[in-house]
């Protein structure tokens, strides 16, 4: 099933700036204009690794927002980890354009009413996207603040409907060492792997993302489906899902299988718990000189620490 609902225009990033369109797109929305075209949802991605479609008003804002400066699209999508396409930050820009982000299938299994082989256009509905604009903080102690589209993952799960056993949720990513060549060395247990508990999932911040700047997703970025969970560290936001089990263990995730005394499964951003090799307690935002002290919970206590309460987040972390 394919959605069809209004954007703006047939737009493509290559064409005109994004960031540019992304900033007349807010004030469009500001001052009330409206557009008129019809197309599909617009992941039709086309296939070099930094270009996009166009999603403009399809979006609605979102209730998260922030008078922070954004991180410019440029740094955001050149500045990856994306360990499917090469171990250094510019990897992914070079290297993603072999990904093949449509059509793009998702299995759902588990305890779960209605698994199944779902097409991105009938596990994501357009008319829910939101625009939310996230801090987001690497465990190496870098931070963004970048614009996501999505929506939010408690809607994907209400509809697929996990049964009492379902306590956690885990993703995997595509493993295809031809869309991937990354994947021909073992740096990583392929396929990537994350989980979050199920409250964590259905938390409201917990976003699945489509999209950024306006734009869908570019592949280096996780095209064409990925997890943003914005209080936790970026390892936690896996890309290009295939994969959706409701399981009742807690998931081994890549990172903690790779190195347990370094990477958690909470990943919480924590400025009191260190990385076993440098501190947490600061961070350097990117485009920024001087370091700032890391919040607890990336700046959402008030959002998510009730999730947290009576435990021990230095063991938990
Ligand atoms: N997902 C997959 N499949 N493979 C990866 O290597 N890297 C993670 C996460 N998701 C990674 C992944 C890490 S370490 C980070 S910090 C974020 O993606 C980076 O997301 P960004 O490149 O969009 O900023």
């Amino acid at each position: 099933m394919l959605f069809k609902f209004l954007i703006s225009s047939d737009v493509k990033s290559s064409e005109i700036t994004p960031e540019r369109i992304y900033h007349n797109r807010r004030e469009f929305i500001q001052a009330g204009v409206g557009f008129g075209a019809v197309a599909a949802l617009g992941f039709n991605i086309p296939q070099a690794g930094a270009e996009t479609t166009a999603l403009k008003n399809i979006i609605r804002d979102g209730i998260y927002d922030t008078e922070e400066k954004m991180t410019s699209l440029r740094v955001v999508s050149s500045y990856n980890n994306f360990y499917e396409f090469g171990t250094e930050k510019d990897d992914p820009f070079r290297n993603a354009h072999s990904l093949r982000p449509r059509p793009w299938t998702v299995k759902v299994d588990g305890h779960v009413e209605n698994p199944g082989n779902y097409d991105l256009d009938d596990l994501i509905s357009p008319h829910a996207l939101q625009e939310r604009i996230y801090r987001m903080r690497c465990v190496e102690a870098w931070s963004m603040v970048i614009p996501w589209v999505g929506i939010p993952l408690a809607e994907i799960i209400n509809k697929l409907g996990p049964t009492s056993k379902a306590k956690y949720i885990r993703f995997e990513t595509l493993y295809d060492k031809k869309q991937m060549p990354g994947q021909y060395r073992r740096v990583i247990p392929w396929p990537y792997v994350e989980g979050l508990r199920m409250d964590e999932a259905m938390n409201p911040l917990t976003l699945m993302a489509v999209g950024l700047y306006g734009e869908t997703l570019p592949n280096q970025n996780g095209a064409p489906l990925r997890l943003v969970v914005p209080w936790k560290y970026g390892f936690k936001g896996i890309k290009s899902i295939v994969r959706i089990s409701f399981v009742e263990r807690m998931p081994r995730n890549s990172w903690k299988i790779i190195a347990p005394r370094e990477y958690g499964f909470y990943a919480n951003v924590n400025p009191d718990v260190d990385h076993l090799r440098w501190t947490q307690a600061s961070e350097r935002r990117i485009g920024e000189f001087r370091r700032r002290k890391t919040l607890m919970f990336n700046g959402y206590a008030e959002e998510v620490a009730h999730l947290y309460s009576g435990m021990n987040l230095k063991k938990n972390f």
